[in-house]
């Protein structure tokens, strides 16, 4: 099992080890014994993830002596909403929970981001444990303290900046993780790759085909440098102040196609239409190389990500949708754009009119 510190601002009260494994289940019990003591735990998941694995863990946390329940809601970004949390709280009432309870969110990024915005309200806050089940989850969601849910008018617009006390990434979990599922994590890593790792991103160019078959040889270390970045870059930036938005690389145009689809389009496959678009407006202003940009437009497709946007998608109810982001600066849009793969910067000013030419270029 390998271990990742992520060293925050209010160092002793916020830092937590991000611990990756094959198996680790029975480890993680005993650590949550010893170094996470609460009078209860709830293990919070969907309904998915929760008959794959509830029972699992509640046996193992069960054998270490500790008292827990569990609570499911139904899988899927439709159940990432208010109601979703209004729902777990009553259910956390009934099971008497109180500040000396720890919650744990196992399953994927929805789950994640519920659950921390539950623990970072309920009853002013609770501690809460990450055990991440999908890979986009793995690499990324589950660290970095964002969590939250949507709004009928966009993504992530009701949340909270609130830190896990505890993250464990078991790969085991990955092999029941349908392939679409699967494909959504690799967008989130070709864009750490896009980022800040040019290395990375030639091991995902030459390897894509074992990656795709989650051979554990690229599987472990792509997944401990994804979290190296990630709490790299939030340690130095926990509330995206500056240096975190370049993680959004992908996302401005990505959460947009998320929201109008009614979240048929998932948010990897976001992501991915969303870092073609940023590429291609980057070559568009004259920063990024063409063959770069092709590249990424490679890359993507190698993973089964898609490259177009439908063409229902009308480009100029898409620009609201960008105007509704919540890393906008009055009313100017921004995208994460690349000079270079592996080096981002905030592109302010772009015309609506070069993003709608982009959107509609990546029809064909
Ligand atoms: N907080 C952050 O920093 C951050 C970062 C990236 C993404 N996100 C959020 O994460 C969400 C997307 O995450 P996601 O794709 O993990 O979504 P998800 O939690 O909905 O999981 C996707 C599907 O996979 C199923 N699943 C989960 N683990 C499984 C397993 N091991 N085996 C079989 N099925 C499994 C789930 O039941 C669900 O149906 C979005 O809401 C996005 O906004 C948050």
């Amino acid at each position: 099992m390998r271990s990742i510190k992520v060293n925050l601002d209010k160092k002793v009260l916020s830092s937590y080890e991000i611990r990756i494994g094959k198996d680790i289940i029975d480890r993680m019990a005993l650590i949550i014994a010893k170094n996470h003591k609460a009078g209860r735990y709830v293990v919070i998941a969907d309904n998915c993830v929760g008959s794959l694995y509830g029972q699992k863990l509640l046996s193992s946390l069960k054998d270490v002596g500790l008292n827990v329940h569990v609570i499911e809601f139904p899988a899927g970004e439709a159940s990432k909403n208010i109601n979703t949390v209004l729902d777990i709280a009553e259910k956390l009432l009934k099971l008497e929970a109180d500040r000396e309870t720890c919650l744990i969110a196992l399953g994927g990024g929805v789950v994640g981001d519920i659950v921390g915005f539950v623990a970072s309200i309920f009853m002013r806050c609770v501690p809460y444990i990450q055990i991440p089940t999908t890979l986009i989850a793995q690499v990324d969601s589950s660290i970095g303290g964002k969590t939250g849910v949507d709004l009928p008018h966009g993504k992530n617009l009701l949340g909270t900046f609130y830190q896990p006390c505890a993250v464990f990434a078991d790969l085991s979990f990955l092999e029941t993780l349908p392939e679409k599922e699967f494909n959504n994590g690799l967008a989130e890593i070709i864009k750490y790759g896009a980022i800040d790792d040019e290395k990375m991103f030639h091991t995902l160019e030459n390897h894509m085909d074992a990656i795709k078959l989650k051979d554990p040889k690229y599987l472990l270390g792509l997944v401990e440098n994804c979290c190296q970045i990630k709490k790299s870059i939030v340690e130095i930036d926990e509330k995206e102040q500056g240096l975190r938005r370049i993680l959004n690389f992908g996302h401005t145009l990505g959460h947009a196609l998320e929201t109008i689809s009614q979240y048929t389009i998932t948010h990897g496959e976001g992501v991915a239409l969303g870092m073609i678009a940023a590429a291609r407006l980057s070559e568009k202003m004259g920063y990024l190389e063409g063959n770069e940009t092709k590249r990424i437009e490679a890359l993507i497709l190698s993973a089964g990500l898609p490259g177009k946007i439908p063409k229902s998608f009308a480009g100029d109810s898409i620009i609201p949708l960008l105007r509704m982001d919540k890393k906008k600066k009055g009313d100017i849009i921004h995208f994460v754009l690349l000079k270079k793969i592996g080096m981002p910067f905030i592109g302010g000013n772009i015309e609506p009119k070069l993003i709608t030419t982009v959107i509609e270029e990546m029809k064909k």
